[in-house]
């Protein structure tokens, strides 16, 4: 092995760049990832942990890699939390903080983000601009035309998909894609969207002129030149300390993979390592081998059979490859297949993963983990051949043979996949006039961005017109499924088999599908069988239908004296513009529009200013309380969940002794002090305990707190500490509402929120025409996903006092229950709130145990503790929005008016064995929404009557409304909803009435602080939308003391000297005060200016009772001409709109961000986000304010008309079947259960129709 290694020159320090500067790195475990090493050991902490699986672009960083023989340098982006630090070695990584920021100047994208108001809370937005960056970079490489000064050569529809991969939870997107689009050479600036640059009326020139400029040539390096130099002399890097190996060839890994087998030490192979983000590593291993820097594994070949691929190409650069692939080499069908391969794999997760993630480790992970891999599906249906090497030995193996052996084990090495060149002519049969057929197909839950597969499949097909002139002849076929609940992919041989030979019509299609269905069939436990074999139904449908079809036109074309073999090129026509086919790559968003009216009456107030720190979001500067550094001793928090929904808790232990590795404590309940009290939260309902005693009353609940020296090591822990359970005569758990009714378990509801009954239920049943009686719908949960987990820093200062740093919306609470748990006065804790990364409700109530646990934990322990909670635990101990069921009776006349309605809800506030619920944005509106449409829809199909007609009959006047409406300090938390924004337009209003300088100025002079409960003792909460216009109110309210105070200083100031500027005004204040001071003493003391100012604010209780007016109109399709729709589930959303009237706004590009931005988290709730639980209810899945949120359910509302159509035409096709046109279409409206609604076996309907003849 000695002798491999000295043949090359190779580093043994891990050298690499980060926005210029160079770091060196002699020691490190190799499981670090690249995120934990700049959020831990650099000053960049731009680089935001969310999902930690490679799954929303929070972390994103680009990296640029330097290639010194073509002295040419890679620049694409990664997530860096999967990306092992070793891995970068010899690398350069620029962050958002590399491109710009408050001191040096921002850089035109941040300029932007924060002009285009594309930054909330901003926790998603350097991840953004990290992906923009990106872009800008790379297309400035590709040989264009110049664009015009300020524009880059990226176009439109590059734009929209850099940001596929970032997940943004607060603006909608559309406001980021218009940052993005505005660099694009060939935007048209009409369709970008409302700024803060330019105006309306403003000319193109002036538009194009107002944009902060991109100047192209001013480019900001991404390489530097002492790490070219240093790549030059040193490329690889063998850090024996840290168990990272490179070997550089093949016999260098054989040694090494030998020697570990001698030695009897456990070795990992890596190549991108995203496989982590499905697989995470529980076990140790003693040593990373990085295999990609061997040529035999790293390798591109074509040649006349075909394209052989090493194992660890990247799928980024395979997609490359295949796409190059000329005309001129190979036939163009052969071509065709290596496309629409690439095409397929450019679906894969995204840009940024599949920059980093092998074709080989895809295989793998497919192979071993029986992974729903896309690539294994595709390539077995074009006959792949597979390399593997064992020991010293190398075989060849069909994919298909490969993927049913056993798994690979440790030692063995996938070297390369080969894609065999398909021509028609020689491949299979040789018929001279046969054409080729392949496509792919892949039905996920979002079409572009992370959403693995319900199934995909890809099918090769040869035909020719058969003999006989009666249609066409399948001569052989290749159809392979997988990812649908399978262990791996397979091919569907008995329906090739049934297939080949075969003149295609109804008939045989039908045989065929039916010979399908009784093939794919998914494993027991996966979600929606039935929905995932009607797919391959679909898909097999839409890949031969169109031949069947043919059997018509082909008689048509022989009379009119067509030959078969035109008839088959206008096949292969038509095959080409598939590949074009816009629908299978859409675009993210086509066009917006927003029509604001703006007032000045009240400047600055009502002006559509940049959100406040807006631009220090996007550079990555914004402090958010995980990226406080670490105080000297720090410990960090993880929490152990119970998994058991009720059991007593006998005692906890760690599966093995390496668990508690860095661990210094397991706190638990036991450990709360004397005089404390075991309180994690504090509501007007009461307390909810920090942590389960002796009883575990759900699953999900907080058993206890592991402390250990790293966040890394205390989630290790946590993770593998074993709760032993007894459940010996307890009760079985509570675990849906309708037991906790049967067992007589409510909540005492408080006489304030207790329903009221308006008008005579039984005198309107009475005056109606038509009655449903008790008719049911049931509405799940949702998780918020905030993109900033619950996090926490607790430290404890001197005599028994705790600073805590929370992200919370309500400090004032946690402040409290701090002091409750640990038995301290409340003025020994101080909580502090600068800005939250997004809470939509759960960072009310649901941190505050976060808080306390690590104020306890460094109560007990005398230092400093913090946790960042995982994004896995975070779900678990969210709870989310609060499911509900409704009964409900209804009376109403023959036309639609409803004379009575009542309903019965049952939440599931707490009282079940469930995880506990809290408010998340919109409680209880977007149920009560969601339940009114319910209710009109039910009437109108009831009545068989539009449902339009049926709500203009029951819509409200105003007086009719005023029947249900009878009817803080102030401190508010920065959410992302602007609140800092608005305070400072505010203030600058209020403290211009004292008429010195212009009300810009003092917008500039507004400085909007952290809340801090030393300061603001009474905050309440931050929630219920309100909290922005409170907090107004209150500082309007200080403004206008502090006016008070200084307009005498300001008269007498005017009369001393002609004029006066807000510095003379103030510094005058100040020294008023001093000169007071020492010539008159303290009595004058008391007389100075108070120049500070605060007041107490308690909204009326009715402000929460606001009215808001709001109508959205969407339109969606699920159209048989765009077979996708029908057959998949899928719904595409064509276009929304939003009218709203938020009174005088007091930012309307704030409020028209959060109004875009809920609308969009209401399309998740209504249509995508699924919330799956086990059976004892733990949350099993991995991975203006509100009322706008109220709106999208307008979407859901035109996703159940459309499916009323499916409905409508399914009994044209077979009366016989009986389509109720009153159905429940859940909440959320995803795939399966809109397929479910439009039939899962629509296909085998619409053949059995042709077959008869469309009877
Ligand atoms: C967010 C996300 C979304 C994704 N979406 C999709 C999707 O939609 N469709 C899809 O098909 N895939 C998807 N993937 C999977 C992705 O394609 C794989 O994670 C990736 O290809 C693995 O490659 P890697 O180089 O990162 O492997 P690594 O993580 O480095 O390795 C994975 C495993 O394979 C082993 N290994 C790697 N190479 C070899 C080799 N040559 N020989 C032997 N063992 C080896 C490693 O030891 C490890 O056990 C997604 C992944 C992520 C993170
Ligand atoms: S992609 Fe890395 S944190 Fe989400
Ligand atoms: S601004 Fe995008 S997640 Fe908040």
């Amino acid at each position: 092995m000695e002798e491999h290694r000295e043949s090359r020159s190779s580093r043994n320090s891990l050298v690499f760049a980060v926005n210029g500067e160079r770091f060196d790195v002699s020691s490190v475990d190799p499981s670090t990832t690249l995120l934990e090493f700049l959020r831990s050991h650099t000053r960049f902490k731009s680089v935001k942990l969310s999902c930690g699986e490679g799954g929303c672009g929070a972390c994103l960083v680009l990296l640029s890699k330097y290639n010194p023989e073509l002295d040419q340098v890679d620049d694409f982006t990664v997530s860096s939390c999967l990306t092992l630090l070793c891995s970068v070695n010899g690398c350069s990584i620029t962050t958002t903080e590399g491109l710009g920021n408050s001191k040096a100047g921002f850089h035109p994208i941040h300029q932007r983000f924060a002009g285009f108001h594309a930054s909330q809370c901003g926790f998603c937005t350097p991840g953004m601009c990290v992906s923009l960056f990106s872009a800008l970079v790379n297309a400035e490489k590709r040989h264009r035309p110049q664009p015009p000064p300020g524009f880059s050569k990226l176009t439109v529809s590059e734009a929209e998909k850099a940001i596929a991969g970032n997940l943004c939870r607060c603006t909608g997107y559309r406001s980021i894609v218009d940052a993005c689009k505005s660099f694009a050479a060939d935007v048209d600036m009409e369709d970008l969207g409302f700024n803060a640059f330019w105006g309306k009326q403003d000319s193109k020139e002036v538009k194009i002129s107002r944009l902060p400029l991109w100047k192209r040539n001013d480019q900001i390096c991404t390489f530097p030149e002492f790490l070219k130099k240093e790549n030059k002399s040193a490329a690889f890097l063998d850090l024996e300390r840290c168990c990272w190996l490179s070997p550089v060839s093949i016999p260098e890994l054989q040694s090494l993979l030998e020697n570990a087998d001698n030695n009897q030490y456990s070795v990992k192979l890596v190549v991108g390592n995203t496989g982590m983000g499905y697989y995470k590593e529980v076990e140790h291993f003693d040593k990373y081998i990085d295999i990609r820097h061997i040529p035999e594994l790293s390798f591109i070949r074509r040649d006349q059979t075909g394209i052989e691929i090493g194992a660890t190409v990247t799928i980024s650069k395979a997609i490359e490859a295949l796409k190059e692939q000329d005309e001129g080499d190979f036939h163009s069908e052969g071509v065709m297949v290596f496309k629409k391969i690439a095409d397929h794999m450019e679906k894969i997760a995204t840009g940024s993963i599949r920059n980093s993630a092998s074709v080989g480790g895809n295989l793998v992970m497919a192979q071993r983990n029986n992974f729903p891999s896309d690539i294994s599906t595709i390539l077995l249906s074009v006959d792949a051949v597979i390399t593997v090497m064992t020991g010293h030995k190398c075989e060849k193996l069909m994919l298909e043979e490969f993927l049913e052996s056993s798994p690979l084990d440790a030692k063995s090495v996938l070297v390369s996949f080969k894609i065999p060149y398909w021509d028609p002519c020689r491949n299979i049969t040789s018929e001279t006039n046969s054409i080729m057929l392949f496509e792919t197909y892949r039905a996920a839950p979002r079409p572009l961005g992370n959403a693995l597969p319900h199934l995909n499949a890809a099918f090769l097909a040869e035909i020719s017109p058969s003999e006989m002139g009666d249609g066409i002849k399948i001569n052989s076929c290749q159809l392979a499924f997988g990812a649908y609940g399978t262990r791996h992919a397979i091919r569907a041989r008995t329906v090739e088999d049934f297939l080949i030979g075969k003149v295609l019509n109804f008939s045989v299609l039908y045989e065929a599908i039916k010979l399908l269905e009784a093939f794919v069939v998914p494993e027991d436990g996966t979600s929606s069988p039935a929905f995932r074999s009607s797919l391959a139904v679909g898909f097999l449908f839409q890949f031969l239908g169109f031949l069947a079809e043919v059997e018509t036109e082909i008689s048509s074309a022989q009379v009119d004296g067509y030959s078969n073999t035109l008839l088959l090129k206008a096949l292969k026509m038509k095959q080409n513009d598939d590949q074009f086919d816009q629908t299978k790559f859409p675009t993210l968003l086509s066009s917006a529009k927003q029509v604001l009216e703006l007032s000045r009456k009240y400047y600055p107030v009502g002006e559509p200013i940049i959100k406040s720190g807006a631009a220090l979001q996007a550079s990555g500067e914004a402090v958010y309380v995980d990226d406080i550094p670490s105080p000297a001793n720090c410990l960090y928090g993880a929490f152990v969940c119970s998994t058991k929904p009720l059991a007593r808790i006998k005692g906890i232990e760690f599966k093995s002794k390496s668990a508690t590795h860095g661990v210094s404590a397991l706190i638990s309940y036991k450990e709360i002090p004397e005089g404390g009290a075991n309180v994690g939260s504090k509501t007007i309902f009461g307390a909810e305990p920090l942590f389960a005693d002796e009883l575990t009353r759900y699953a999900g609940q907080r058993v206890a707190f592991v402390v250990a020296d790293t966040q890394k090591n205390a989630d290790r822990a946590a993770n593998l500490a074993v709760v032993d359970y007894d459940m010996e005569n307890l009760e079985p758990p509570i675990l849906s509402v309708e037991e906790a009714v049967e067992r007589s378990s409510f909540f005492e509801v408080p006489p304030i929120f207790s329903p009221k009954q308006v008008g005579d239920i039984l005198k309107g049943m009475d005056e109606a025409d038509h009655k449903i009686l008790s008719a049911e719908i049931k509405l799940g949960s949702q998780y918020y996903f905030y993109m900033e987990t619950q996090t926490a820093l607790a430290v404890p200062d001197e005599d028994n006092c705790m600073v805590v740093y929370s992200s919370i919306q309500c400090p004032e609470f946690a402040h409290a229950t701090i002091a409750r748990c640990l038995g301290i006065p409340e003025h020994n804790v101080r909580v502090i709130t600068r800005r939250v990364g997004g809470g939509f409700g759960g960072k009310a109530i649901k941190a505050m145990p976060v808080a306390t646990a690590c104020a306890l934990a460094a109560y007990k322990l005398c230092r400093p503790v913090r946790i960042y909670v995982n994004r896995k635990t975070d779900m678990i101990m969210a709870g989310g929005r609060h499911p509900m069921k409704i009964t409900y009776s209804v009376g109403f006349k023959s036309n639609g008016k409803i004379m009575a309605l009542q309903l019965n809800i049952l939440i599931d506030a707490g009282l079940t064995n469930l995880p506990n619920r809290s408010a998340m944005r919109a409680p209880g509106e977007v149920q009560a929404s969601f339940i009114a449409e319910a209710v009109i829809e039910h009437v109108a199909s009831t009545l068989s009557m539009e449902v339009d007609s049926v709500r203009n009959i029951n819509l409200h006047t105003y007086n009719s409304l005023n029947l249900f409406y009878e009817g803080c300090a102030v401190g508010g938390i920065e959410l992302g909803q602007g609140l800092w924004t608005k305070a400072k337009q505010m203030a600058a209003f209020a403290l211009s009435s004292i008429l010195c300088g212009g009300t810009v100025d003092l917008l500039e002079k507004v400085r909007v602080v952290q809340t801090d409960t030393l300061s603001l003792i009474q905050g309440g909460f931050t929630a219920g939308s309100t909290t922005s216009e409170s907090s107004c109110e209150a500082v309007r309210l200080c403004c206008n003391i502090l006016v008070e105070r200084l307009t005498p200083i300001r008269e007498r100031l005017l009369e001393q000297m002609g004029s006066i500027n807000w510095e003379t005004l103030i510094q005058q204040g100040l020294e008023d005060l001093n000169v007071r001071i020492s010539e008159v003493g303290a009595a004058a003391y008391m007389q100075a200016v108070n120049l500070s100012a605060n007041t107490l604010f308690v909204p009326d209780l009715s402000s929460m009772l606001y009215l808001n007016y709001g109508a959205a109109v969407s339109e969606a399709t699920m159209v048989l001409q765009v077979e996708v729709n029908l057959l998949t589930g899928e719904t595409t959303i064509l276009r929304s709109d939003i009218v709203y009237d938020c009174g005088q706004s007091l930012n309307p590009s704030v409020d028209l961000g959060q109004i875009e931005g809920a609308f969009v988290q209401g399309i998740g709730f209504f249509m995508f986000e699924e919330y799956p639980t086990n059976s004892d209810g733990l949350v099993v899945s991995e991975a203006s304010g509100e009322p706008p949120l109220l709106l999208a359910v307008s979407v859901h509302c035109a996703t159940r008309a459309a499916i009323r159509e499916a409905r409508q035409q399914l009994q044209s096709w077979n009366k016989s079947k009986g389509f109720d046109s009153t159905f429940n279409l859940e909440v959320p409206a995803t795939m399966p259960i809109v397929k479910e609604l439009c039939g899962l076996d629509y296909v085998e309907m619409y053949l059995q129709w042709r077959i008869n003849g469309r009877k």
